[in-house]
């Protein structure tokens, strides 16, 4: 079945803003490396490829139901936060819009009766449900840490660990 306009539209749009996310936190991985903050940076890095993954799922999925890609201008995100705590405060908030997007989306396909792309929407549900969860927990952990640098040093260490790079 032919993936219908308004689907193929809504994804079109939501490959533009997985870029768009992965734009904004390699932004994010620019500027805690050059705040010496290297495990943040390492931390934000991997999260950027894991975005442009999401942006090829989508990207794939759209030409395997022989669909057309138009890929859209993404913007130009903002270089400097306040604290690192702000900067994640502002990719938790991101990612609740990505996930608001994503629940659009759904309804979208629900409404269609395209019930191949609410399968992979399933998966992107479930995707979010884990972005959320993380980037709450490490919002919450750095107003633990407050002013501690010692903390923050620790905490960066930590972050610095994550795989997928
Ligand atoms: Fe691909 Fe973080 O949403």
């Amino acid at each position: 079945m032919q993936l219908s306009k308004p689907v193929q539209d809504a994804m079109n749009d939501q490959i533009q803003k997985e870029l768009a996310s992965a734009y904004l936190y390699l932004a994010m991985a620019a500027y805690f490396a050059e705040s010496t903050l290297n495990g943040f940076a390492h931390w934000m890095r991997v999260q950027g490829r894991e975005e442009m993954g999401h942006a090829l799922k989508f990207f794939d999925y759209v030409h395997d139901r022989n669909g057309h890609v138009e890929l859209a201008a993404i913007e130009k995100p903002l270089a400097k936060w306040t604290s690192p705590l702000a900067a994640f405060e502002a990719a938790r908030k991101h990612e609740e819009k990505v996930s608001a997007s994503i629940r659009a989306i759904y309804d979208l396909a629900v409404k269609e009766k395209d019930y191949a792309s609410q399968a992979l929407l399933q998966w992107f549900i479930v995707e979010q449900v884990e972005e959320e969860k993380t980037g709450r927990e490490i919002v919450d952990t750095l107003k633990l840490i407050g002013d501690n640098r010692a903390g923050l040093f620790m905490y960066d260490k930590e972050l610095g660990r994550r795989t997928g790079e």
